[in-house]
Parts: C-alpha cells; structure tokens; sequence
C-alpha cells in the first residue's frame, strides 16, 4: 500500500493522506540554521547545535504522535469553524490534502469550507530564518471573512534543561512585542546574545506571547480558545511558556488569493550592542530589523526560493545517471545524494527518532558520512575533515563524539572505540580522489590532548594506522577496545547494572578481545593509504603499510576465517564470536563486507566462499541480515548486542548500515545480480509499494529493518539520519555502475545486473565533465573509448578543467 507517489521531474514526494504510518519527515537547511517538519507541519528547528541552540519545541514521546510544530489555523469568522490546513493538531476533515517533500522545503495544500490554503516552508540559502509562505484562495461563490492564527512554542534554548528544569524554567521567559514582531529573548538578560523572533508580513489584529492565555487553560493545541474565539489574548509572556502568535484577518472576494508571509528566526547580536538604548534592558532590532523587512517582502521569498532550486540542481548535476531502473534513476539522482547531504550536516542529531538532545557528532559516523558526500559540498567535507582529525588524541585514537557547537570532544564518551580512527584514512581518501587537493595533508592540525603540537594531518592518517598496530591482541588482530563498528558488541563491558552504559563501562582490562572487523578495516585503510604516501614522497612508509596489510591479511585468513565465513571477533576469554561452533550469533555480516572489500581472500576463494553463506544465511526478501541466529538471552560477555530482542538493532535486524558492503564486495567479485539484487531489497522506493509494512518514508533510506526472528519482519525504524545514506550510494554508484574518483582519473568499471542493456551518466569531475555512455559487457571491462580513442584498462586519465569527455564502453569487441 502506498501513501503518495514520487514525482521526479520536480524532485518531490507527493504524499496524499496526512495519516502517514509515522510522520513522514524532511529537512529545512543544510547549514546553521536546521529544522525538521512533518508531513502534516510537525517538527522544531534550532542553530548549529540542536540541544544548546533549540528554538522551539516538540514532544517526541507525548500524544498524540508528532507533537509541536510551525501550526496554522484558518477560521471561518462568520461560522467560527476553524481547522489546521496542514491536518495537525485539529486534525479535521479536510476535503483535499496534498504534502510535497522537496530537496530543502516543504510544500503543504489543502481545501475545506471552500478555502483553499497553501504553506511553502523553507530556509533561504545563507539565512538564519525560515520562511513560511501562506496562500489563502477564496473558492466559493461569495466573500470569505477570515482569520488566520500562526503558532510556535518557544524552546528556552538548552532543549535537556528545557525538558526537566521547570523549577527553573517557569520563571525565566522573556519576550517583546515591536512592531508586529515577537522577540523570544529568554536569557538574553544575562549570558545570550541572541534570541529568536517569529514575524508576519500583514497587520495584526491580536497576537500571543503566553502559551496558556492562547490555549486556554487545560486545553490542547487542537482546540486553542484564541483561535475558537476569534480573538488573541494580547498576552505577554513573563515566565511559564513563551510562544508566539499572530492574528491577521482578511475579507476575501470569491476568486481572490491572499499571501502572507511568517518568518522564525535566529538572530545574534554584538555583545557590546545587545541593548538599545544602551543601559536598557531593551533588545537592540537594529541590526536585524532590517532582515526581517527584507524577507517578509514576496519578491524576497520568490527569489529566496528559486535560490535554494538552483543550488539544489547544480549540487546534483555532479552526478546524473539514465539505467533501465527508475528505482535506481530517483534515488542515485535525488534522493540518496540528497540524504547524504542531510546526514552529514545533521550528523545522528535530530530526527524522529534522534532527540537532538545526546549526540554530538561522531567520529566513525562523519567520517563514513564524507564518502557519500564529498563530492556533493567538498569545501564543507574539507572543513569536517579538519576538524574531526582534531578531535584526534596523539595516541591515534579519537573522541568518539563531539559537540558541534565547541567542536570539543565529548567527555562523557571519551575514546577507546578502536575502529574509529581507521575511518578518517578512508574518509580523506576518498576527498584527495574526489578533489585532488593534497594541500589538505600538509594543514596543521592538532591533537585533542596536545593542543601545543600541530602537526600536518598527514601524520594524523599516518599515526590513525599505528594505533592499530600498537593494540594487538593474542591471535595479532587488532583488540577491539570499546566496541568497533558495531557500537553494541561490547566485549570488555560485562555489565550487570541496570541502566550502565555498555558503550563506556569496561569491567575487564581490555587487552584480549579482538576484532576481525578491524583486522579487515585495517587492511583497507593501509592500502588506502599506501599511494597517498608515495606520492607525498615517503615511499620507505607506503612499504611499510603494505606490509603490515600483507600481514593482516595472513592473520585474518588464519584466525578470522571459520570455515565457510569470517569470524567476527575473540571475546575476552579467547572463544570465537560469529562461528559455526556456536548456537547462536554464528555468522555476522560485517566481517563478510569489510574483508572482502579490503581485497582478503579474493585470491584463494575465501571472499566468493563468504559471499556464498551470506547469500545462504542471511539474505531475506527485506535485506540480509546482521547475524544469525539471534541472541536469544543476554549474554555478559557479548554486551548489548544481546540487550536487544531478536531481530531488532544489531541482533540481527537487517542493519541497512552494512547491506552496501556485500553489495560492493559482490561487485568485487564480479557478481552483478548479487550486488543488484541486494540493493533492491532495502532501496526505500523498492519498497514504497509496501508502506504499510516499511511504514517509515519511501524516499530515504532507514537504519533498520527489522529482521525475521522480529514479530514486525520488514518494519523499518531511524530513517534518514544513517551511514545507509553514504554507503549505498558508494555502493550503487561507484561499484555497480563502477564510476569512481580516483587519484589518477575517473574509473569506469560497472558490474551490471545480466538483464541491463547498458546506462548513461554524466559526472562533473575535478571541473570536467565526463558523458559516459555503457553498453552492458555481460563481464568486466576491458578497455575504454575515449574521445573516440581505445584505452586499455578502465581508467580514464583526468581531463583539463571545462573540457567535455565523452566515453563509451561496452561496444564491440568486450565481453
Ligand atoms: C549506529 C551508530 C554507528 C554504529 C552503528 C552500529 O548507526 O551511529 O556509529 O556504527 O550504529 O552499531
Ligand atoms: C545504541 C544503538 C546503536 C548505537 C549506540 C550508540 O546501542 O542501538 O545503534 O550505535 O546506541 O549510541
């Protein structure tokens, strides 16, 4: 069953009932200011940092769901019925209802008592506001008398504190009322310098600041007694809850459309002019006045909106793809790039099932985030890069998180995850391929524990290596510390205590646990980074590292393989974890993906032999699974893995997260249906025709599916904010469809489903473009055409900047 249809051709999801499964979500803004908003106009928005910067409110365990958002109301003056044009929170009959999610707005219709009613929601690339566009048209055979209501519930910033200090809270609040706008200004007395306003284009005929005095005591926001009324409180918020509220009415003749404009905003001030007059207590609008004017006017708003278009398209038209598979075609060219971009601005911080309140952003998650993102926003990717590598300790090792806003490592969950910094060789990787600029490895940087020292990032990837190698365990693979990847097997942790952190309790000294996972990381990262240092003219460590991969990959085939499949780690007393030996928790996929991927066992039939028992063991019809047999009990030794019930999370849901590294490793193998098959099974729009069980959004991507010892076999949880994003489309594109940014040029190596006649794309590449055109080779290419000239291999070399390439492969003579 569905709930709307996709229309490509103006980027948008159409959803065609506000009764979505869940509230189906999208995203306003990409940069500071970031909000999210339902399908029915639910959600909140906040500054850079979504637990210290929250402007406003939302409830994410309260009643009914999605509750708290950018809410409207439409009243009939002369009936005095009154109902929410985007459904919620009245929840009335509407006799249309339309929700366009696009790439950074949102656009929601609908019609009822012969009133038309129009709300485009965005933020305008570069401000720190969102704009909400009402149009209201006049359906009917007579004059409409209306009013409209707006309303938001001010957040007092620190969204934990706001959730629990009410002895606190309830005495705090601030706002003003100038000129039709409201100020939010709550701690601006003291140590903020900045607040929030909540502006309407038209002239008021009442407003609210005081939550209670607009919805009348004991009520709820879908019966307002301001809005059942007709008219506002007037009310000015001293403590309690500040919110904000405009009144506009209008008469309008049959035919008529009227547009008004709100604005939410962030807005700061120069300390030293936080007050006017000086002295004052008075906020100073003086700088920010002038914005609001600016924005509330239609010719703003219209050329605001065109803006973020145009952005949008020329961020996608990096990579354009035309395959027999309109599947594939939506998500490779809107959708997938489009939640790439999402995920790494918002890193795991807000979304349904994201509080905003207890993530920072992670390391190994930001940085698996660039693979998918760097070519879409690479300053940005350049920045990130930088600063997670100085969150790095000088042992190597990393803060797992940290805050946005200080960009200080979190301390609450320090270091020890022993993967993590393997993942900023890949992340920086896949930034020189994609840019070339080696200048990046020459910034200095400095440590997170040695500020004094700065030395280039280069020595950051060099020393991201070492410390595996200088936390080895008993078999020489690398000890898995915390936890690796999988952030819930957990093998020092033996925990008892209700309610302890299985991420950061460790109860036995961690110096026998191995991880095979990050024997095969390690192996990928070093040859990774292997050409990087000879390039960069240190050959003697390029040797090395090459070595040690060769090395690592000797012990994994020795004491990571089980027979038909990795193993997945050693526990603390030295047993086997992921083996045939076991009951349950025989085979897990990660070790499958990764040391394939890493080139392990590709010579000697291990890989093809591991891809085999994944197919056989933990492929279902909605993805393949994390391990199987479930964890039936808790098991001490093993973590939270086990905490979970079977088939959800990490014991054995289909963990999205991992399903691309089969896929690729598939690839590698050179197994085209495999790889294909496999991404069809999670592809979000695969699975629209099945809503009613996916239940989470169509058009992006989820963190987990659950799995088939769940009651809910096929029921996805935690879209859009998931290393999925990135992955899949590495996985899609860069392995399937084979177009790779690579040191030396653009790879053309597709592994194609049999069934595929060929494909088209265009890629914008280190400023050329390449039209490449494939005709399906049924088998590994072999050489190329270039410009009409042969090329033996798969690579094409780079192109001058301008300069348009046009390669075709796949004709005569391959295969
Ligand atoms: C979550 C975490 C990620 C971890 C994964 C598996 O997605 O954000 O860091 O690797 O779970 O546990
Ligand atoms: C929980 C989640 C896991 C996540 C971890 C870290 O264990 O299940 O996916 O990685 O928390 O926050």
């Amino acid at each position: 069953m569905r709930y709307g249809y996709f229309d490509d051709e103006h980027r948008e999801y159409v959803i065609t009932r506000p009764d979505t499964p869940l509230p189906w979500l999208n995203y306003l803004g990409t940069d500071a200011y970031v909000g999210i908003i339902s399908n029915t106009a639910g959600g909140y928005s906040c500054y850079r940092d979504a637990r210290l910067r929250r402007l406003t409110r939302y409830r994410y365990n309260g009643v009914p769901a999605d509750s708290g958002g950018r809410y409207l109301y439409l009243r009939d003056n002369r009936s005095g019925e009154y109902w929410s044009p985007s459904w919620q929170p009245t929840r009335g009959d509407l006799d249309s209802y339309e929700c366009r999610h696009g790439l950074s707005y949102t656009r929601i219709s609908s019609a009822r008592l012969g009133v038309r009613a129009e709300t485009l929601y965005f933020v305008p690339p570069g401000e720190t506001l969102e704009v909400w566009r009402l149009r209201v048209r006049n359906e009917r055979g007579g004059p409409a008398d209306l009013s409209v209501f707006s309303s938001v519930e001010f957040c007092l910033w620190d969204a934990q504190d706001d959730a629990t200090n009410f002895q606190r809270n309830y005495s705090t609040g601030e706002v003003e009322v100038d000129g039709g706008v409201i100020y939010h200004k709550t701690e601006y007395r003291e140590r903020r310098d900045h607040f929030a306003y909540f502006a309407c284009s038209e002239p008021l005929t009442g407003f609210d600041t005081q939550r209670e005095e607009f919805l009348g005591p004991y009520r709820g926001w879908d019966r307002p007694l301001a809005v059942e009324r007709g008219e506002s409180a007037n009310s000015v918020a001293h403590g309690w809850a500040p919110h904000g509220s405009h009144h506009v009415r209008f008469l309008l003749a049959p035919g008529e459309t009227k547009e008004v404009i709100f604005l939410l905003g962030y807005w700061e001030n120069p300390r030293e002019a936080k007050f006017d007059p000086p002295g004052s207590q008075i906020l100073n609008k003086a700088l920010v006045r002038p914005v609001i004017d600016r924005w509330l006017r239609p010719e703003t708003v219209a050329e605001g909106f065109r803006q973020l278009r145009e952005s949008w398209s020329s961020r996608l038209s990096v990579l354009q793809v035309g395959t027999p598979d309109q599947d594939t075609n939506r998500m490779v060219n809107i959708w997938n790039p489009y939640q790439c971009m999402v995920t790494f601005a918002m890193s795991r911080s807000v979304s349904l099932f994201e509080s905003g309140i207890s993530r920072g952003i992670g390391f190994r998650d930001s940085c698996q985030d660039l693979l998918g993102f760097v070519q879409l926003a690479p300053g940005r990717a350049r920045a990130r890069i930088l600063d997670l590598a100085a969150t790095q300790l000088a042992s190597g090792g990393a803060y797992h998180q940290y805050q946005p806003l200080t960009k200080t490592g979190n301390d609450a969950i320090g270091s020890g995850f022993n993967d993590d910094p393997l993942w900023l060789v890949l992340g920086v990787a896949a930034y020189l391929k994609e840019t070339g600029d080696e200048a990046i490895l020459d910034e200095p940087v400095p440590y997170a524990d040695a500020a004094d020292v700065r030395p280039p990032l280069q020595e950051h990837l060099e020393r991201s290596l070492r410390y595996t190698l200088d936390r080895l365990g008993p078999h020489q693979l690398p000890l898995i510390g915390r936890a690796d990847w999988n952030d819930c097997l957990n093998l020092n942790c033996f925990s008892a205590e209700p309610g302890q952190s299985f991420q950061t309790t460790e109860n036995v000294a961690g110096d026998t646990a191995e991880s095979v996972f990050i024997g095969g990381l390690f192996v990928l990262a070093a040859r990774e980074y292997a050409p990087i240092a000879e390039r960069r003219g240190r050959a003697a460590e390029a040797r090395c590292y090459r070595a040690e991969a060769e090395k690592m990959a000797a012990v994994i085939a020795e004491h990571g393989w089980d027979g038909a499949w990795f193993r997945r780690a050693y526990d603390h007393s030295g047993r086997a974890v992921g083996s045939a030996a076991d009951d349950e928790g025989q085979i897990f996929i990660e070790p499958q993906g990764i040391c394939v991927m890493s080139g392990v066992g590709i010579d000697d039939g291990m890989a093809v032999r591991a891809l085999d028992s994944v197919r056989e063991r933990l492929a279902t019809s909605h993805g393949i699974l994390l391990l199987q047999p479930a964890y039936t009990s808790y098991h001490l030794e093993l973590g939270e893995i086990s905490s979970y019930p079977p088939g959800y999370k990490e014991n054995g849901s289909v963990f999205c997260h991992t399903n691309p590294w089969v896929m690729i490793a598939e690839a590698m193998a050179g197994r085209g249906d495999a790889a294909f098959g496999y991404y069809q099974r999670i592809n979000p729009s695969v699975r629209e025709e099945i809503s009613e069980v996916h239940r989470c959004e169509p058009y992006v991507y989820a963190q987990m599916i659950a799995g088939r010892d769940a009651p809910a076999q096929g029921e996805a949880k935690n879209s859009w904010l998931t290393g999925t994003a990135a992955w899949n489309l590495v996985a899609i594109t860069q392995w399937i469809l084979g177009i790779r940014a690579e040191l030396d040029g653009l790879r053309v190596d597709p592994v194609l489903p049999a069934a595929w006649p060929g494909f088209t794309a265009t890629r914008r590449f280190r400023g050329a473009t390449y039209q490449i055109s494939v005709r399906n080779p049924g088998t590994r290419l072999t050489h190329l055409e270039v410009d009409g000239r042969r090329i033996e291999g798969t690579l094409v070399p780079l192109a001058p900047p301008g300069a348009t390439v046009h390669v075709t492969a796949g004709g005569q003579g391959q295969g």
